[in-house]
């Protein structure tokens, strides 16, 4: 199935009710998509000391981020080059990388260094026993990386940067306490078209549809995302800088394919969305605090209701997408900007 969407929202169709369920399309995004995009892979804090060994999961490709005894930080595959073991099972601290299966030993920058009982085999070792670089990079202390990417990290991260890099992002402190693993019965992009729009909010979402001007929300395309911009209602908490004269309640970033990066006056919510199956998803929080007495107030408050009240109505969209009577929808011009966005650079990625 290859869907084409009408550059003029004015006419376009949304994606068929099909694309959502078809198990077909989904290995062609986890081909297309997910294999060449920026995956969150780890917490720079956690690679502080010499020989720290983070192992991360993008997409379904296995990498580990390490800290060298100069200091230099890799990204390099944890996929060891004899037999596909896993070399790094979890966090550690290590002088190298040592492969448990047969004892293949690797430099924490990826460089092969030795292999027991390999004295008499030829050419070897080769460049191809090394483990091959990864590329990554770093917005704050949130580190990316991509095994194949199809644009650079910087595309991606520059309207961030542009538009929240004021605040002390190297400050933002982990809150595992925070952390949240929802399951999903949905297919990924209809989460994320959820994401997309503010238009459902008055309707989904009454406690948080207060703490925003529903009128002034916006949206902003960029190459590969979007922003929302939530604007705070009166008497609501804000950002103490306003943004072109307005008082922002929230910025709510989509990273293509599916990183969502929620900035509130009290921090950031990170949300990871990762398919599983064609009609199951995973969407992980994790969370990274500022300013922890403003945690409970404006929208960035009571995040787990408003997650529940998004899951209840994506399901259920799944089982619309499923039936027969039902085809495409149209956007509307005004709202679902973000949601015609993200569906052209997924039909655009899959051709
Ligand atoms: S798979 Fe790693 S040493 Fe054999
Ligand atoms: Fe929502």
């Amino acid at each position: 199935m290859r869907p084409v969407i009408d550059p003029d929202i004015t006419r376009a169709a949304t994606l068929p009710g099909a694309f959502y369920c078809d198990p077909g399309v989904l290995a062609r995004q986890r081909e297309r998509v997910f294999a060449r995009a920026w995956h969150l892979g780890a917490d720079v804090r956690q690679l502080e000391a010499p020989g720290a060994c983070v192992p991360a999961v993008l997409g379904e490709e296995p990498v580990v981020f390490t800290r060298d005894a100069s200091g230099a930080l890799h990204c390099v595959s944890n996929v060891c080059t004899h037999r596909a073991n896993l070399v790094v099972n979890a966090p550690c601290n290590v002088p190298s990388l040592r492969c448990r299966y047969h004892g293949r030993r690797f430099g924490l920058d990826g460089r092969f260094h030795s292999m027991p009982e390999f004295e008499a085999a030829r050419d070897f070792p080769s460049d191809a026993d090394h483990l091959p670089p990864v590329a990554f990079g770093q917005l704050g202390p949130l580190l990316f990386a991509s095994a194949a990417p199809a644009f650079a990290l910087d595309e991606l991260l520059a309207p961030v940067r542009a538009r929240v890099g004021w605040l002390d992002l190297a400050a933002m402190q982990r809150d595992p306490a925070g952390d949240r693993d929802y399951q999903v019965a949905a297919n990924w992009a209809l989460y994320c078209d959820n994401y997309l729009e503010g238009f459902h909010i008055p309707f989904v979402h009454p406690a948080l549809s207060g703490a925003l001007d529903y009128g002034a929300y916006q949206t902003e395309l960029h190459p590969f995302g979007t922003l929302q911009l939530g604007v705070a209602a009166d008497g609501e908490d804000a950002f103490e800088r306003l943004d072109a004269g307005r008082r922002i309640a929230a910025y709510y970033f989509w990273l293509f394919p599916s990183t969502m990066l929620n900035f509130y006056p009290w921090g950031l919510s990170v949300n990871v969305v990762e398919p599983l199956a064609v009609d199951r998803t995973r969407v992980r929080y994790q969370t990274w605090v500022l300013d922890a007495a403003r945690r409970t107030t404006g929208a960035g408050a009571a995040l787990d209701r408003v997650e529940v009240e998004d899951e209840e109505v994506v399901e259920r969209v799944q089982q619309g997408v499923r039936s027969r009577l039902y085809r495409t929808g149209r956007y509307s011009p005004t709202r679902e900007t973000g949601v015609h966005h993200f569906h052209r650079l997924l039909t655009h990625f899959l051709e």
